[in-house]
Order: C-alpha cells, then sequence, then structure tokens
C-alpha cells in the first residue's frame, strides 16, 4: 500500500468542507483537514480516521505539514476573498513543485468568470496537476452554519434580489460529489473540467420564507432590501469592500436570472438526485423554534 494516500481537505471545519471530511470518512478514507483553528476541528468530532494539521495560506511555514502522505487536495478559497490568489498562488506553486500529488478539486461559484474567484480556477488549471473544479450557488446551509443563521435567529431573511430564485445546493450533495470524483477512479468524464454543479430546483427567498414557518410554525418575515442599502449594511459590519462588491455582484446575477439553470451532474456522479431545499429545512428546522 502506498504510504501516500491521504486526502487533504482545506477548510475541513467550514461548512462545505465539513461535508467532503464526512463523506470521505463515511468511505473510510484517511483525511487531514487543515485550518487555523484547531477548536473548530475537535468540536465537529470526527473519527479517528481523521486528523487536523495547523494551515495557514499567509504563513508558508505550514504547508509542508499539509502535504505529509497527502496525494488529493480539496481545495478552497477564504469566501468572499476579492483577491483568492494572494492565498492560493504560493501554496498552488509549492503543491505543483511536489511530485506526490494527483488531483486538486477546487469549488468555486457558478458564473465565476464575472467574480474574483475564476483567478483561483486559473491557477488551478494552470498547475499542470489533474483537477476538476465544481462551481456551486449558494449553499442551503448558509441558513445554519453561514451568513444567513444570525438574522434568521431573529426572524427575518434579507436579500436584494425581489422574488427572484437560484438554485441552492446542499453541502451535503457538495460532500457526496467530492467524494465521488476522489474515489471513483474509473469515471474518467470530469478530469481537468469545470462543471456547475446545483439543487433540484430554483427557489427564491420568499418561497425559503414559506417553507421555514411550515416547519418551525413561526413567523419568518422576508426583507427584500434595495441593493444600495444592503451593501451599505454589510459594510457597516465591517465587511471589505472587496467583499462587498463580490456579494452584490452574486445578488446581481441572481436578480439578472443568470443563477437559475438547474444542472444534472450530482445525479450524474453520486446516482441520486440532489437534496431539495424543503427536505434541507424539514431535516434542520423541525425542532427548532424562532421568535421565542
Ligand atoms: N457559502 C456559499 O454559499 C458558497 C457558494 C458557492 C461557493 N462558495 C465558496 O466555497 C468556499 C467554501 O465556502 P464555505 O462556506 O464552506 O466557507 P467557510 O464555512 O467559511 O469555511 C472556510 C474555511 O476556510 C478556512 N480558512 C479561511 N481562511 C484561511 C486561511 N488563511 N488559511 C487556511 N484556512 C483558511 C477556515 O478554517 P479556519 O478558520 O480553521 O482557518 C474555514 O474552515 C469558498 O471559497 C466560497 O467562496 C461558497
Amino acid at each position: 500500500m502506498s504510504l501516500n494516500n491521504k486526502i487533504l481537505v482545506i477548510g475541513g471545519s467550514g461548512s462545505s468542507g465539513r461535508k467532503v471530511v464526512k463523506h470521505l470518512e463515511n468511505k473510510n478514507q484517511n483525511v487531514l483537514v487543515a485550518g487555523r483553528d484547531e477548536t473548530k476541528f475537535e468540536n465537529l468530532k470526527f473519527s479517528n480516521k481523521v486528523s487536523f494539521v495547523k494551515f495557514d495560506y499567509n504563513n508558508p511555514e505550514t504547508y509542508k505539514a499539509a502535504v505529509e502522505n497527502v496525494d488529493r487536495v480539496f481545495l478552497m478559497a477564504a469566501p468572499l476573498d476579492s483577491l483568492p490568489e494572494k492565498s492560493l498562488e504560493p501554496f498552488i506553486n509549492f503543491l505543483k513543485q511536489l511530485s506526490t500529488i494527483k488531483k486538486i478539486i477546487f469549488i468555486s461559484a457558478i458564473n465565476a468568470e464575472r467574480y474574483p474567484i475564476v483567478k483561483g480556477e486559473n491557477l488551478v488549471k494552470g498547475s499542470t496537476i489533474p483537477y476538476t473544479i465544481i462551481r456551486a450557488p449558494f449553499f442551503m446551509e448558509n441558513l445554519t452554519d453561514g451568513f444567513m443563521q444570525q438574522e434568521l435567529k431573529g426572524g427575518s431573511l434579507s436579500a436584494p434580489v425581489g422574488e427572484h430564485s437560484t438554485v441552492w445546493i446542499s453541502t451535503d450533495d457538495i460532500g457526496q460529489v467530492v467524494a465521488n470524483l476522489f474515489l471513483d477512479t474509473n469515471n474518467t468524464a470530469y478530469n481537468n473540467s469545470t462543471i456547475d454543479i446545483t439543487g433540484p430546483a430554483p427557489v427564491n427567498y420568499p418561497e425559503i420564507a414559506q417553507l421555514l414557518e411550515k416547519y418551525t410554525g413561526k413567523t419568518i418575515k422576508y426583507n427584500n432590501v434595495p441593493p444600495l442599502d444592503y451593501s451599505n449594511f454589510c459594510l457597516s459590519l465591517g465587511m471589505p469592500q472587496g467583499s462587498v462588491t463580490f456579494l452584490s455582484d452574486l445578488f446581481a446575477d441572481i436578480t439578472n436570472d443568470n443563477a437559475k439553470t438547474v444542472s444534472l451532474k450530482v445525479k450524474e456522479i453520486t446516482g441520486q438526485e440532489p437534496k431539495s431545499f424543503e427536505s434541507f429545512i424539514k431535516d434542520n428546522f423541525s425542532k427548532i423554534h424562532y421568535n421565542e
């Protein structure tokens, strides 16, 4: 057996990364989670097939330990990073000069050609390491462990997109797709490719609010906010201008109906239909009580 058989999951304690780890763990793989915060990792209580390495893109001294016995890498930029190349380029250059890395899977965003994250895609493509780039829409888990969580606890959701919809995906489907792409080596269809992966149908914010009401039994108000007000609110929270612009471009694509095309790739790659927003809300919110 080769010693180099670990899969490195950068950001493996985060929203999408933890589901990649979970699905690899279910398939009995050796996984190395890389990140800056070990406590976040410990709280997730993975099995002993999963270990942690302190890693920071901005500290090249942490790179060597992160690739020990590793032959595949799940890679991500920090969310809404307007200069992802600053973090990713040094690490991808480091990976390039190793001869041990057989595959990179990079998580990107649908319509990436219009956002800064495309620079990450281009670095991966230029690395000469075999890759698959998966472009995802908004995660359903933004409601449970992402940027929508806090506001939702107070009984409301705000967005500058009116009743326009997007094809939200569950990170569970992302994790399953990534695990299959790493492990199904007979399937070469997605080698050196960029693919969109989405949920089963476009869903808009009023529909999400209705589903939340149905399963929590509480009132959830959707605030359709003017784009400028939304951006100013993000700035007031201390979000950097570059990230605010990135987020407002994501919302503009939703408003322009550029982010509502369903992809069949989840079913093709995993053999299962992607999770619907209703199942996600049923699974996560039936026992949660807001506005109390
Ligand atoms: N959320 C969405 O709706 C969505 C949709 C499409 C695409 N995406 C993209 O998917 C990727 C993952 O998003 P996510 O929501 O899963 O993010 P997340 O939950 O915020 O997780 C990001 C992870 O990156 C790690 N990280 C951040 N800065 C780092 C650094 N300097 N060095 C090393 N690790 C670092 C963090 O771990 P530590 O804190 O332990 O360092 C964290 O676990 C992002 O690139 C995002 O743009 C997100």
